[in-house]
């Protein structure tokens, strides 16, 4: 597939920038999208990464947990967004069932995103337990994103979506899988709510990106899902999540606007008609 940035004037964002900017100190900027649409006002605002996550599950489809999606959907997302994107770094979560406990699953699904969607990396969820997949996803030329904290595809052994890592050991179990997951050669690892004090222990015990979701300050950046800091989603207000705009407010009057207008034979006007 040939690539839209070569043809504009557009320096595309690599795992090689991320990590100079973590070098230098500039922070990460991502957040998710799952469309065209979406994804073409990031890359226009200047997004650094654009994460195609399986919270589509919950905010596409409205699913209560990331499990349901399927390796196709994700696809279908991913590809979706990639025709949009001439700058930003597109990664694209594998999703549940696609890459535990069989390697070979694994980069086979690794594969399909890469060659069906033409994204720039996966990221997937776990430490030293899915360590053979990400092995096997990197020998294959394809750059791999950790994720450790709260692992929303493992909802159900944890019970609950609440703060990781508050337990010793499980802090300790963290630290390690993040030593594992650069010694592997992730070129990045998403830290989901833990106490932003560990977030730094962990940043500094590595010296590859970590980009946090409700882990405080002291990581090399952050990110946010697209619908929770625009306000389009209502129901779901971590304390870690800063709104930006309370566009749900704004849809609704703007189609409660429509309504009155098409029901008050106040639109098409004269001029919107041919
Ligand atoms: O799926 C997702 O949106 C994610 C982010 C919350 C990091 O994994």
């Amino acid at each position: 597939m040939t690539a839209n940035y070569l043809y504009r004037d557009v320096t595309k964002v690599t795992t090689n920038t991320l990590q100079r900017m973590h070098n230098e100190g500039e922070k990460i900027a991502m957040l998710t999208a799952y469309d065209y649409s979406t994804a073409k006002l990031l890359d226009m605002a200047k997004i650094d990464v654009i994460l195609v996550g399986d919270s589509a599950a919950n905010v596409m489809a409205g699913y209560k947990t990331t499990l349901p999606i399927t390796l196709d959907d994700m696809i279908y997302h991913a590809s979706s967004v990639v025709r949009a994107v001439d700058r930003a770094l597109v990664v694209v979560d594998l999703p549940f069932g696609t890459y535990q406990g069989n390697s070979k699953e694994a980069l086979h699904s690794a594969i399909r995103i890469m060659k069906e969607s033409g994204a720039d990396a996966v990221k997937l969820e776990g430490g030293v337990e899915v360590k053979e997949s990400i092995d096997r996803i990197l020998s294959a030329g394809i750059p791999v994103m950790g994720h450790l904290g709260l692992t929303p595809q493992s909802i159900n052994k944890f019970g609950t979506y609440s703060v990781r890592a508050t337990d010793p050991r499980e802090a300790e179990k963290i630290l390690a899988d993040a030593k594992v997951l650069e010694q592997c050669g992730c070129f990045a690892i998403v830290l989901e709510k833990i106490p932003a004090l560990f977030a730094k222990e962990v940043s500094e015990s590595i010296s590859i990106p970590t980009i946090g979701i409700g882990a405080g300050p002291h990581v090399s950046g952050q990110v946010l899902v697209f619908h929770d800091m625009m306000g389009i989603t209502q129901q779901f207000s971590p304390r870690y999540l800063r709104r930006y705009h309370n566009l749900s407010e704004e849809i609704i009057n703007a189609i409660g606007h429509y309504i009155h207008d098409v029901k008050n034979l106040d639109f098409p006007s004269e001029k919107e008609q041919y």
